[in-house]
């Protein structure tokens, strides 16, 4: 499969990605694209299909961009994605891990994502307001009731927003509507290009108060997000088994997928394994998702991260949960860091979780710290491979586990952890 979740073949030795084909099966295909390096096509009828060949739960699927992977078995999406890491190591370098952690996952795939941007859209020739994810390569909005990948909260929104939307003044100048979910509260940001009038805003307070759900506006950019009612919604997830409770705010960045999110953490503090006396440090720790259960278990943990909205609320959340041994600071980790205080710290122990595009610049002060052990987590398996091998390549370390993590079932994302750590200098010639 390709990394976007679409079937790889060769036709007279030319690659085709072909949309909603799985290896080993046989199928006729129409094509969509032909290009210089590839050609491209979509699935017209399975001719053999694969052991691993499910039926879509959603009726949208194959349209909507939001999945590409329903008709594939949950559990060889995930053994795929497995692949696809361990094929992204052994490309970049020849890496393998020692150990090769099992999936970790949820008994049930479905209902699970609690962020997400539904694009809004008047028809004005239907008399309609679309609300929905955009369709694949397209712009337009997938027409649809339901979403079964949603959580139960708001999965069956699409047709109330769709009406509430049109009996606005606005109906035209609401192009998204944003989800943010708490394990209590749920919070719907309206991006609104023109003011709402006070009849509008009527309409939105009891949309909300029927569908137990918080309307906020966002007139402009980020910082512009705040709720209709005087109150905030109080934004919150818990870590149970760390006695955690983490507030956020609508716009800031939290996993999607919280059930998963709570078993990703369990596995990156088994992993990393702090000792009482550690000292460790977060990198890109956003509002504290590690930070605060490491800190439950080490000496002392250092967070860094960009966003200066996220640092405050990680301090607010160390305050709230009594947690006096976790600092944080706000820095550009793709910046020089030659200056900044914490880099003249002494560390055990470091744990990255960055975007999509990785921490290669960040290595090199990494390993110079000296830290023993350096847990990656990673939403791109390409930039912790090519990561990974310069840690082993180039700092000293040795892959001892990887594994992928089930946080967005039936899209092709993956999420990995993987685990570094240092090894004993061979016989003078050292990292
Ligand atoms: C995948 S998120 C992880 C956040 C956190 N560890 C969590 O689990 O919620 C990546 C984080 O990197 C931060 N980030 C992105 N670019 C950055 C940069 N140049 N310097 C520091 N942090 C950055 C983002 O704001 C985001 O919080």
């Amino acid at each position: 499969m390709t990394g976007d979740g679409r079937g790889l073949s060769h036709i007279d030795g030319r690659p085709v990605w072909i949309h909603g084909a799985l290896p080993g099966e046989r199928v006729s295909f129409i094509y969509t694209r032909v290009a210089r390096k590839r050609d491209e096509g979509r699935v017209e009828q399975v001719l053999e299909a694969a052991a691993d060949r499910v039926t879509p739960q959603c009726d949208r699927f194959g349209v909507c961009g939001g999945c590409s992977l329903q008709h594939q078995d949950p559990t060889a999406q995930i053994l795929a994605k497995q692949q696809s890491l361990l094929d992204a190591f052994s490309r970049s370098g020849g890496l393998t891990p020692r150990e090769i952690l099992g999936p970790l996952k949820e008994h049930q795939p479905w209902g699970y994502r609690t962020k997400a941007r539904l694009g809004v859209k008047y028809v004005e020739k239907k008399g309609r307001v679309l609300v929905g994810f955009r369709e694949r390569g397209s712009g337009f909005i997938t027409e649809t009731e339901a979403c079964p990948v949603l959580d139960a909260r708001v999965a069956h929104l699409h047709g109330p927003l769709g009406e509430l939307v049109l009996g606005l003044s606005i109906r035209d100048r609401i192009p998204q509507i944003e989800i943010a979910m708490g394990d209590q509260a749920c919070v719907l940001v309206f991006r609104v290009l023109d003011a709402p009038s006070a009849e509008d805003i009527r309409s939105l307070e009891a949309f909300g108060a029927e569908h137990q759900v918080h309307p906020y506006l966002q007139t402009g950019g980020p910082d512009s997000v705040c709720s209709l009612s005087s109150n905030a919604a109080g934004l919150s997830y818990s870590l149970p088994d760390h006695d955690l409770s983490m507030s956020f705010q609508p716009g800031d960045f939290t996993q999607v997928n919280q059930g998963m999110n709570r078993l990703m953490v369990n596995r990156a503090i088994d992993l990393l394994d702090p000792s009482p006396g550690d000292r460790v440090l977060d990198l890109f720790c956003g509002l504290g998702n590690f930070t605060l259960p490491l800190a439950r278990r080490a000496r002392e943990v250092v967070g860094i991260e960009g966003d200066t909205g996220l640092i405050e609320r990680a301090r607010e959340n160390a305050r709230d949960n009594r947690i006096g041994n976790a600092r944080f600071f706000a820095a550009d980790l793709y910046g020089s860091l030659g200056r900044e205080s914490w880099m003249s710290e002494p560390f055990d122990l470091a744990l990255l979780d960055p975007p999509r595009s990785g921490a290669l610049e960040v290595l090199e002060h990494l390993a110079g710290l000296g830290v023993t052990r350096i847990l990656y987590i990673s939403c791109n398996p390409e930039t912790l491979a090519r990561d990974g091998a310069e840690l082993v390549n180039r700092h000293g370390y040795g892959l001892t586990s990887a594994g992928v993590m089930d946080m967005f079932p039936h899209t092709h994302h993956v999420e990995s952890v993987a685990l570094f750590e240092r090894q004993p200098a061979a016989g003078g010639g050292g990292p």
